[in-house]
């Protein structure tokens, strides 16, 4: 670890505490600690995670950096403070609740930082720096690291707040990307620790989307993909709040159903299934991704699948799928 490295892991630990205090014990961090309140975020989980606030004073942090002893300038690379002309030092993370993002050793490497308002952006990260690479790592990895090899599973979530409910809700095998999306190394990484992953992400037009293409690159990497899905519109945090806890377990994540069967449902966004011609080319679109699938049991349970809830018979169903692998092959 260079020089500069060292110190902007040192800073990064003495400013999540600094801001996990404030919101905990101090006047100027009550409405950080109301905002989560109000989220239903219990004092434990915010100790877990660290939790913090940032007033929304200019150099507040800057201040305690300086009379820390460290080299402003470097706090700046370290992505705490933004500086003009490399003489006024401010704060970067100002009126925001802060979610300290750990690495897989645990140690605080970048914030995560969400507006109580309606303001923009809505949360707002920190940059790259030497000591975080978004694309390699996982929020709460560390964490969960654990659980995920016990359960020999993991779940991929969107959001912090997801990751944090569905934690205080007892699961915690639970990471997420950091705001961007999946990655070939990150995708990598999980297959080295599990067989099985559930993507359970917000049940909105970007999550779907997002979920196809988190499963392309998590099947390539060897990993079975599940989804668990939820009610329209809704994210993770948002179902638990409404529903509890127990209802999170047994309806959204022991219900989560294979990729290929998300996949199938997913492909009728694009017809309308009450129109006959639609709906005979939803069945073919249908048959072609069937038909790829490898292994013949897999196969013949969507085929069946597909009859049923079609009400056309599986032999000719069988014919289709029949003339497709013949020229897959
Ligand atoms: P809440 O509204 O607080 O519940 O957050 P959310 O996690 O539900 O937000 P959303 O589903 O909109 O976004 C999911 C994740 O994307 C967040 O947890 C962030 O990591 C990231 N994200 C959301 N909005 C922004 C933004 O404005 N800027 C950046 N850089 N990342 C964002
Ligand atoms: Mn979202
Ligand atoms: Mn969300
Ligand atoms: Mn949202
Ligand atoms: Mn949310």
């Amino acid at each position: 670890l260079s020089e500069e490295a060292q110190n902007i892991l040192d800073a990064h630990e003495w400013v999540s505490k600094l801001y996990h205090h404030l919101l905990k014990h101090t006047k100027e961090g009550k409405q950080g600690n109301e905002y989560m309140r109000n989220r239903g975020i219990l004092d434990e989980t915010i100790d877990a995670f660290q939790i913090g606030f940032a007033p929304n004073v200019e150099n507040f942090t800057a201040s305690f950096l300086e009379k820390k002893g460290f080299h402003l300038q470097t706090m700046v690379k370290a992505g705490l403070l933004t500086a003009q002309m490399e003489q006024v030092y401010k704060d970067r993370f100002r009126g925001r609740v802060i979610f300290p993002i750990r690495n897989h050793q645990g140690k605080t490497v970048a914030f995560g930082g969400r507006i109580i308002d309606n303001g923009e952006p809505k949360y707002l990260n920190s940059p790259e720096t030497e000591i975080f690479h978004k694309g390699k790592i996982f929020y709460n990895f560390d964490l969960a690291r654990n659980h995920i090899r016990k359960t020999g599973e993991v779940i991929l979530f969107e959001g912090y707040l997801d990751v944090i409910a569905a934690y205080q809700a007892g699961i915690k095998n639970g990471v997420a990307t950091l705001g961007t999306s999946l990655t070939e190394a990150q995708a990598k990484l999980l297959k080295r620790y599990v067989d099985t992953v559930i993507i359970c992400y917000d049940a909105d037009r970007a999550g779907l989307e997002a979920t196809n293409k988190a499963a392309k690159l998590l099947q390539q990497s060897g990993c079975t993909v599940k989804v668990a899905k939820l009610k329209q519109g809704m994210d993770p945090d948002d179902y638990i709040r409404a529903y509890g806890n127990e209802s999170f377990h047994k309806h959204v994540i022991e219900a989560s159903v294979t990729y290929m069967s998300f996949h199938l449902d997913y492909l009728k966004k694009d017809f309308n299934l009450q129109v006959d011609s639609d709906r005979l080319e939803y069945i073919e679109r249908a048959l072609d991704e069937i038909a790829k699938i490898q292994k013949p049991i897999e196969r013949d349970h969507y085929v069946k699948d597909l009859g049923e809830s079609f009400e056309i018979s599986n032999e000719v169903l069988q014919q289709e799928i029949a003339y497709r692998r013949r020229k897959i092959d």
